[in-house]
């Protein structure tokens, strides 16, 4: 069991921000951002103030510390997913990664070629598909949701023999269901067709192993795992990552170019490393990796299944509550007050102390799934105690009564 009220001394935003609309501050958006722990604020000054130089370029003791620094962010971060350290790439998030596999993959599709999506996907996962499915003639198709869900018969009859390339969030970022990965990519692989995993919502809450999924590549960002903002990782299969192209190039990623222009690029993970790289952010996920495995997945993951349970039971009283995801594996709660728009009812929780996102969450086709134009989403970390969860339940049993009274 976790010891959340020692967990939230590690946390500053607790002690700075202890207020908000005169209530007590309960932070239930880590779907968007989380925390940062002091180990991690720490690393970054540490960078700043003990080891600031460049990496990969000078040949003085310095410049091989940061060397020497770089590279064990790289391995503890590879460790985190069961990855080698040539595997992982850093990047500016989950974002950079997947428009990097899109771009990297594009030389392996022919025309009339599909990607194959979800109805569910964040637009980080369907945008950089969109774009190279329009330069290469390809298609991008969707699996149809059952009940919220990726089922793998739904999956299978959305495979054809055009499917390339599938590529599917591990925790969809409304829904918050957990999607069997493991399997997807063995039906994909059987397919001849390139599995990638948007993990930005899932490798902050549960263990990982990217050997065991056997999927072709990986993305997600630092800063909803309590690191910095700015640094994320794009993991790949070692032979495929040598096959793709950069999708940024400049310098530190190539070994010469002349005049006519050919260049020679890095093998992986620096070919896709273009520039100085984020070495302040690099010490900072460091310290948030090693801060999770402290604490331990599997204790997160029990934890806000615990807390999940807590505000899913207290929700059902209140009839004016739509729930869209009442079964779900994660920390995810999406939901909306009857007849009230997303955005009103999110303005009520705030006026409540209460921190949830809404709208449509960057998952614009989900909504036609969902049939509505927003939705309000709780979504919880494992710093979120009882307490948090009480005052959301109470903000919300005030919800619909406070609204009818706002606007009649
Ligand atoms: N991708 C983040 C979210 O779902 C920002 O809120």
């Amino acid at each position: 069991m976790l010891d959340v009220k020692k967990i939230r001394e590690d946390f500053p935003m607790f002690k700075n921000y202890p207020t908000m609309q005169k209530h007590r501050f309960c932070y239930l958006d880590n779907a968007a951002t989380t925390f940062k722990p002091v180990s991690v604020i720490k690393g970054e000054e540490e960078y700043y103030e003990k080891l600031c130089g460049n990496s990969h370029r000078g040949d003085y003791d310095l410049a091989h510390d940061v060397d020497v620094m770089y590279a064990s962010c790289r391995k503890t971060v590879a460790d985190f997913i069961n990855a080698q350290d040539i595997e992982i790439s850093f990047t500016s998030g989950a974002s950079m990664s997947l428009n990097t596999i899109a771009y990297g993959l594009s030389k392996f599709l022919e025309p009339g070629d599909e990607i194959l999506l979800s109805e569910a996907e964040h637009a980080s996962n369907v945008l950089p598909w969109f774009a190279i499915a329009h330069q290469k003639g390809c298609h991008v198709t969707y699996v149809p949701l059952e009940n919220g869900r990726i089922t793998i018969d739904n999956f299978k009859k959305a495979l054809t023999k055009k499917t390339k390339i599938v590529s599917l969030a591990q925790v969809t970022n409304v829904l918050g269901y957990i999607v069997d990965v493991k399997s997807l990519a063995k039906i994909a692989h059987e397919h001849g067709a390139y599995f990638v995993v948007d993990a930005a919502q899932s490798a902050p809450h549960m263990k990982i192993d990217v050997k065991d999924l056997d999927c072709d590549f990986m993305a997600f960002s630092a800063h909803k795992m309590c690191g910095p903002t700015g640094i994320g990782v794009m993991y790949g299969k070692y032979d495929l990552l040598k096959q793709m192209d950069p999708l940024l190039t400049g310098g530190g990623m190539n070994t010469r170019f002349d005049t006519c222009g050919d260049v020679l690029y890095q093998l992986p993970p620096l070919k896709f490393e273009a520039g100085t790289q984020n070495l302040a952010g690099a010490l900072g996920f460091k310290k948030a990796v090693e801060y999770l495995n402290e604490i331990g997945l599997d204790n997160i993951q029990e934890h806000e299944a615990k807390m999940r349970k807590r505000i899913i039971d207290g929700l059902k009283d209140i009839d004016d509550v739509i729930i869209y995801n009442p079964d779900a594996e994660s920390g995810i709660i999406t939901f909306n007050f009857k007849g009230v728009f997303a955005q009103d009812g999110a303005s009520l929780l705030n006026s409540k102390g209460v921190c949830c996102r809404s709208g449509n969450h960057c998952a614009k086709v989900l909504l036609n799934y969902l049939g509505t134009d927003a939705t309000i989403r709780c979504s919880l970390y494992f710093y979120n105690d009882e307490e948090d969860c009480d005052q959301f339940v109470e903000a919300c049993h005030h919800g619909k009564e406070f609204l009818d009274a706002y606007f009649n």
